[in-house]
């Protein structure tokens, strides 16, 4: 063990912290972390937990779900700068103007979102439940924000009208069809599993369109030995770790979230030493936001 790690770990204990990570963080910040999970697990995880801190390793979106779940927590991101480029495509002006625009229409918003955002919405969604909240909410018309590529998989359930805002992932819009296609020729036996944050024409290729969190399981219950992933590359960590006997593979070229890798260890170090950077939602942005994921809690 690394003199780093044993010293992450002895203050983890000190100060009653707990680490969570995301499935795209690095090997390492995955090993050391006590739960790792996509986002509907950290959202719930961070409203189950026992301890003064939550070090969160992955982006502001998810460290503010879990301070809004748990006010009462000191809740860290471990880099200041570690933002989810798709959370910033819409804010709650832009927001407030589509709701003018479709008064009728109930808002259902992608959890990677900033809080003001989540404050004017009805029901958060992350990509393990959007379909579901979609095809239950009490409304025929919804406003989707800020995923297209997600909002536009969901109606394919539904006969809702879905309304769109333009927003995306630059990492999963970058796997392009004809790579993922030349992937499965390379690999004819493996299923291709594909996230919903991909475009529609990767996803007509998929054999299941999956949450990380469900590609993860997926791969443990499906007997084929090896696969084709279309999402960022960190999961196949986990993937490998938990399956030894198959074999992982990314569809097309490895893709990275530059901001999910910022977070390396010497980071949880001083943010564990400093207590930095500590998430602080404003009390009235966070009640309402509160009720929007609570809502989605529900949905389960
Ligand atoms: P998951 O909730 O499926 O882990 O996805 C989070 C994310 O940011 C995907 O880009
Ligand atoms: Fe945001 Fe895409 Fe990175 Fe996920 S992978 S955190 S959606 S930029």
């Amino acid at each position: 063990m690394s003199d780093v790690v044993k010293e992450i770990k002895s203050l983890k204990k000190k100060k009653n912290a707990i680490i969570v990570a995301h499935n795209y963080q690095y090997p390492e910040i995955q090993d050391i972390a006590d739960f790792v999970g996509d986002s509907l697990e950290l959202a719930k995880k961070a409203s189950e937990l026992k301890n003064d801190i939550i070090v969160f390793c992955g982006v502001i979106f998810m460290a503010e779900t879990a301070k809004i779940l748990a006010p009462d927590k000191k809740v860290l991101l471990p880099v200041k700068t570690a933002g989810c480029p798709m959370a910033d495509m819409i804010n709650a002006e832009q927001l407030a103007e589509l709701k003018k625009q479709h008064p009728k229409a109930k808002v259902v918003t992608y959890v990677n979102s900033n809080a003001e955002v989540k404050a004017l919405t009805d029901v958060c969604c992350t990509s393990a439940n959007a379909v579901k909240i979609v095809q239950n909410i009490d409304a025929d018309e919804i406003i989707f924000v800020p995923d297209k590529n997600l909002g536009a998989y969901c109606q394919r359930f539904t006969e809702k009208k879905i309304i769109l805002w333009d927003g995306h992932c630059y990492v999963h819009n970058r796997i392009s069809p004809s790579e993922v296609r030349e992937a499965k020729t390379q690999l004819p036996d493996a299923p291709l599993l594909v996230h919903p944050e991909c475009t529609s024409q990767v996803i007509d290729l998929a054999d299941a369109v999956l949450s990380t969190a469900g590609m993860l399981k997926y791969v443990k219950e499906h007997n084929a030995n090896r696969f084709i992933v279309a999402t960022e590359e960190g999961i196949i960590h986990r993937m490998k770790k938990e399956n030894p006997n198959k074999q992982f593979y990314s569809a097309g070229t490895a893709k990275f979230c530059v901001n999910m890798k910022k977070t390396k260890l010497s980071n949880v170090l001083e943010s564990l030493e400093n207590e930095q950077f500590e998430i602080v939602v404003d009390k009235e942005i966070a009640k309402k936001a509160k009720a929007s994921l609570d809502k989605m809690l529900e949905y389960l």
